[in-house]
């Protein structure tokens, strides 16, 4: 019983009733090597990097280009050994599951094992929040298999190192983990006539509820998980907001008038923007596996929402460019999406600086986690009505603070700048009428 189930998953892998045809494809042959389904739903993904050109030579596992969804960053790597004929993308193109990447021609014989009813040529996947897959160079370590066949490792809970690997340098097989998955089962069934013992004796089923995670709680798992391995330097001020109160107190009504809700946000996001126009390193896109940063020119700034479906993060398209009330009415669009937690993927993607505003809710302090490849984001406390010495010294008076927060990823920002870009920040929102030239 319980081994249909795996194998309908490992069948449910190609959408196909066959579980493996073989598909020869002969030395010299141009193919499309096509964008497989990365899952979750995706359809479409953004094309941000190519590590291969035409007339490149390319091996099996070799980076062939870096993709975007809203749920992840997605390294493409080859299935083949080959060269690259041509590209079917320019970067930030869409480009669409199921549809050629780019065509290789095969240096190789290849009987290809495909799972798949219209004998596509699954393409290797390369998720960087999952365990890498690794090159022919950097083997050491790792277990050496296709994605398909750790999907299915993945899926069935087995670990790939307890797997007897037949392949080529000690490449573990889909037949290998099938095998594996085959004594599993003889053994479970010999188990379980010699055990009677009932789980729902142990446990008591009424006593809890097991909630699955999904959609936007699953992508929030991965980021979080991979945002683990920064090393986050924290540096937190106070700001007097209380001109900013007064000044959105005077436009509100008018902008009210106009149909924008015009909030705090607006301006928190502008301010980030000039600050960036001085700091430009802070905007960028951190790549680990070159050990470079991507300084990007558009400030696009990503925003925290709170929505019915979790945490999602859209952004706001090049804010260097836009006026405080065009912000207030791209964060309104933004908000009524998130009200119907309908976003577009152009929306939830290319984000380069984030802004998250917990304030509304509460709270003083909070430490925030960077989004990567981002490399900072900022997180502001609740606007409190607090005691503090007027500009002399002499007299105490009620002004309006709020705290911010900024993260930074310490491998490529010192905490001088972070200083630096923080009190610049400050002195835009403690002056806000420069946001409004
Ligand atoms: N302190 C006090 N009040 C605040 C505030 C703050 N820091 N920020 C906003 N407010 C007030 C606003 O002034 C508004 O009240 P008012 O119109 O009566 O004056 C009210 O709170 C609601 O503001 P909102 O409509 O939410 O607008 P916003 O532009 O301030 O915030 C979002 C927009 C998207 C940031 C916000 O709705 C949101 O989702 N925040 C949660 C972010 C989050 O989840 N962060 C955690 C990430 S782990």
């Amino acid at each position: 019983m319980a081994f249909s189930i795996k194998l309908s998953s490992i069948v449910r892998l190609g959408r196909g009733t066959q579980l493996f045809s073989f598909n020869s494809i002969r030395y010299g042959s141009v193919i499309p090597f096509k964008l497989s389904d990365i899952g979750e739903g995706i359809r479409e993904v953004t094309v941000k990097e190519w590590f291969v050109k035409a007339g490149d030579r390319v091996s099996q596992f070799d980076n062939i280009c870096e993709v975007q969804s809203d749920k992840a960053s997605v390294t493409i790597t080859s299935r083949y050994d080959g060269k690259i004929k041509m590209l079917h993308y320019k970067i930030d193109d869409v480009a669409l599951v199921g549809n050629p990447l780019v065509d290789i021609e095969v240096e190789d014989d290849i009987d290809n094992p495909t799972i798949d009813d219209n004998k596509n040529i699954e393409n290797s996947i390369k998720e960087s929040t999952e365990e890498n897959i690794p090159s022919n160079k950097e083997t050491a370590g790792k277990i050496l298999t296709t994605p398909a066949v750790r999907r299915i490792a993945t899926e069935n809970n087995i670990n790939l190192k307890n797997v007897i690997a037949t392949g080529k340098d000690g490449r573990v097989l889909k037949e290998d983990v099938l095998e594996f998955l085959n004594n599993q089962m003889k053994k479970l069934n010999n188990e379980k006539n010699t055990s009677k013992i009932s789980m729902n004796k142990i446990i008591n089923i009424d006593d809890e509820e097991v909630v699955a995670l999904k959609g936007y709680e699953k992508h929030m798992w991965k980021t979080m998980t991979k945002a683990l391995s920064i090393p986050h330097f924290v540096y937190s001020d106070e700001c007097d907001v209380t001109k900013l109160l007064e000044l959105r107190n005077e436009t509100k009504e008018y902008m009210k008038a106009q149909g924008i809700a015009l909030s705090f946000m607006p301006f928190f996001i502008k301010a980030a923007s000039k600050a960036l126009v001085e700091y430009p390193r802070l905007n960028s896109w951190l790549d680990e596996t070159t050990q470079s940063l991507r300084i990007i020119k558009r400030h696009n700034i990503s925003v925290a929402m709170d929505t019915s479906d979790g945490l999602v993060v859209p952004n706001i398209k090049n804010v260097q460019s836009l006026s405080v009330s065009q912000i207030a009415s791209e964060l309104n669009r933004l908000q009524e999406l998130g009200r119907s937690v309908s976003f577009p993927l152009a929306d939830l993607t290319g984000g380069t600086f984030s802004l998250s505003n917990i304030g509304m809710i509460g709270g003083t302090y909070t430490k925030p986690v960077i989004l990567p490849p981002q490399i900072v984001i900022g997180a502001l406390g609740k606007i409190q009505k607090l005691p503090r010495f007027d500009n002399d010294g002499k007299n105490i008076i009620a002004a309006n603070i709020i705290s911010v927060s900024w993260a930074a990823d310490h491998r490529v920002i010192d905490g001088v700048t972070m200083a630096k870009f923080s009190n610049l920040w400050r002195y835009y929102i403690e002056n806000p009428a420069l946001l409004m030239i």
